[in-house]
């Protein structure tokens, strides 16, 4: 049986961060599905369709394609997207405290709704502090940004 996984987020943009807890993923479970679901309560910088085609492009340049599949989830619950392709775990990455206070009551939730499990996985100490929402603070002031972007979503920022 094929062992399939979703890390699900705004991705707005995809980060080192993100990506380290992809590749993470890829060792742990024979399919990974990154799933890009917009979050009412943040206010997005690009359109999902941008930013599928921005993780498409870091995850092929990462050479993690061959088991990871990129997708956007907008038809409600995400454990409704797992039981439709399969996926029994969902993974978040963890930097600091505030993130398990943030995703502990997410996690309650997606096990109340469906009995799916969450594992959380620590990115490397270096990106702990790298957030989509930095990164977009610092694009949008004309910062440099290719410490916490992959190269395709730095290009894709400023403009090369
Ligand atoms: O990167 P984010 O913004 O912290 O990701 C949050 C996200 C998108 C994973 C979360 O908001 C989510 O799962 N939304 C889908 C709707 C849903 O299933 N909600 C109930 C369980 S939290």
């Amino acid at each position: 049986m094929r062992r399939i996984a979703v890390v699900p987020g705004s991705f707005d943009p995809i980060t080192l961060g993100h990506m380290d807890v992809i590749a993470r993923a890829t060792k742990l479970f024979d399919e990974v599905h990154v799933v890009v679901v917009h979050n009412p309560d943040k206010h997005a910088l690009l359109p999902i369709a941008q930013r599928v085609t921005l993780i498409e492009e870091a995850i092929e340049e990462a050479g993690l394609s061959e088991n990871v599949v990129v997708a956007s989830w907008s038809m409600g619950l995400l454990v409704d997207y797992c039981s439709d392709v399969g996926a029994t775990v969902l993974i978040k990455g963890i930097r600091t405290q505030l993130d398990i206070s943030y995703e502990t009551p997410m996690a309650m939730v997606n096990r109340n709704l469906a009995g799916m499990e969450t594992i959380f996985l620590m990115p490397e100490p270096g990106h702990s502090y790298v957030s989509s929402s930095l990164v977009r603070q610092v694009a949008s002031l004309g910062g440099d940004v290719r410490p916490y972007v992959p190269h395709v979503v730095a290009q894709y920022l400023q403009g090369a």
